[in-house]
């Protein structure tokens, strides 16, 4: 069965399709968006080998030829060069304002893919097939495109909403566990920072969701995907509320740039440890009761993922040094920084004035549990 989750954003509304099978069936959803039946599709050399044929049959059964580009894997990816060779390689191909360029992959391949198409002729369509969880939970839907430059990540880019997104759910049978928890990660944070019921429902369906169950597993990406709709809907370019899917992302943020964004993290694990950090400097500030923490603490460890600073292998920056990393955000406005921060399970806000000796005693306290 296939869910739709809608994001009417006027003039640019789309539709998030969730569900077995959609790759397989991808010409029968693209084929309306179309002039010609041709596509160009960009994904990364970790992905085709999976899924790239049978996306290429699921678009031959509407008539729909593909040519595609397949660039490296990983996050290295994001960057001018491969951003350049691909939007010349979308001009060689003759891909016209009218036509649709299709990102096959991960969250890099969907901002570099959407990206691509903000610029290319001034702006085409593009249709996200996100094949890691994280990319169906999170960077797929929402507009969010760019490449990373060696001042930080990400800090190159443009809103560009895809036409429609497919997460085809049997596709992350294919993931590693660790990926699915990285994705994982993301999810979590949506019922921790708006949806206590749904954090609830993580905690006693968490577990056989990630032993595969595939209804619990479209469930978790529908009401997900939902959440980050509603707010999207609410706050397009981040002026406000949509600042709270940043939860857990000053501190991750910081861990991804001391771990020279490296195997040693990936960004949903950082994301996970940076939202038990959230919650804890939340309690530290008197602004949510101190069982919040270790609730969120148990859930995550429960499901066998990295928690703690100590869960990160190799040596870490002491805490002066993590704050000045947080302090390269780009989320830093007028020079303090910004911090999403819990009254509760489900009640984050964002906090501008968070005194930050509280945010360095709660990573020094970290960095000493390692
Ligand atoms: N990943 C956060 C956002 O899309 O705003």
């Amino acid at each position: 069965m296939t869910e739709t989750v809608h994001v009417p954003l006027e003039g640019r509304a789309y539709d998030v399709r969730i569900g077995a099978g959609l790759v397989a069936e991808a010409g029968r959803h693209i084929a309306p968006l179309i002039h010609r039946r041709r596509v160009a599709v960009l994904t990364d050399q970790n992905v085709a080998a999976l899924h790239l044929e049978a996306l290429k049959a699921g678009l031959a059964m509407a008539d729909i030829e593909a040519t595609a580009l397949v660039l490296p894997a990983g996050e290295g990816t994001k960057n001018w060069a491969n951003l350049s060779h691909a939007v010349e390689w979308l001009l060689s191909e003759k891909i016209e304002r009218r036509d649709v360029v299709v990102a096959l992959g991960g969250g890099v391949i969907g901002d570099l893919a959407g990206f691509a198409a903000a610029i290319l002729r001034r702006g085409v369509r593009f249709v996200q097939v996100p094949t890691s969880l994280l990319a169906q939970v999170d960077s797929s839907v929402g507009g969010k495109t760019g490449i990373n430059s060696p001042s930080g990540k990400n800090l190159i880019g443009a809103f560009h909403q895809p036409a429609l997104v497919l997460a085809d759910i049997s596709v992350l049978d294919t993931l590693t566990r660790r990926d699915f928890l990285a994705g994982y990660g993301e999810v979590v944070k949506y019922g921790l920072l708006g949806d206590v019921d749904f954090f609830d429902w993580l905690e006693r369906n968490g577990p056989a969701l990630a032993e595969g169950d595939a209804g619990l597993r479209a469930e978790a990406v529908r009401r997900s995907v939902q959440m980050k709709a509603d707010i999207v809907v609410r706050d397009e370019t981040e002026q406000g509320d949509r600042a709270l899917l940043n939860l857990g992302h000053t501190f991750c943020h910081a861990l991804e740039a001391a771990t020279g964004y490296s195997d040693r993290l990936l960004h949903g694990e950082g994301v996970a440890i940076g939202c038990a950090l959230a919650f804890e400097t939340s309690a530290r500030l008197g602004l949510c009761p101190q069982e919040e923490p270790s609730r969120v603490r148990a859930h995550l460890k429960g499901m066998g993922m990295k928690t703690d600073l100590a869960d990160i292998p190799g040596t870490l920056p002491d805490a002066d040094a993590l704050l000045a990393l947080m302090g390269q955000d780009k989320k830093v406005l007028d020079g303090k920084l910004r911090f999403i921060l819990a009254r509760a399970i489900g009640r984050a806000f964002v906090a501008t004035d968070v005194d930050t000796d509280v945010v360095r005693n709660v990573l020094a306290e970290a960095l000493r549990g390692r």
